[in-house]
């Protein structure tokens, strides 16, 4: 079965549960910027689109939080978070 959000804690470990909702929360913050950048490109008003664009960042900054928290409990993701990126650094240099 797909993974869900919200979820069956039921069906999760307990040393898994703090990494999936740190992951279910990076995953709404991830939405949140991407709904708030729509919403700013729509707004009419330049100063509903300044707050818009504002707290689309400040959601940025949110998903730096989990991230970090959740490097620190998964060191699997720490290490292949880092693979990626230089993955990408060597495609693109
Ligand atoms: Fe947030």
């Amino acid at each position: 079965m797909l993974a869900t959000i919200p979820f069956n804690l039921e069906k999760i470990s307990k040393a898994d549960v703090d990494k999936e909702l740190l992951r279910a929360a990076i995953i709404a913050e991830l939405d949140a910027i991407n709904l708030y950048e729509q919403m700013a490109n729509l707004a009419t008003g330049k100063d509903l689109k300044i707050i818009f664009l504002d707290v689309a960042r400040e959601e940025k900054t949110h998903v730096g939080e989990f991230q970090a928290l959740l490097l620190k409990k998964d060191k699997e993701q720490q290490h292949e978070l880092a693979k990626g990126k230089e993955e990408v650094d060597d495609l693109l240099k």
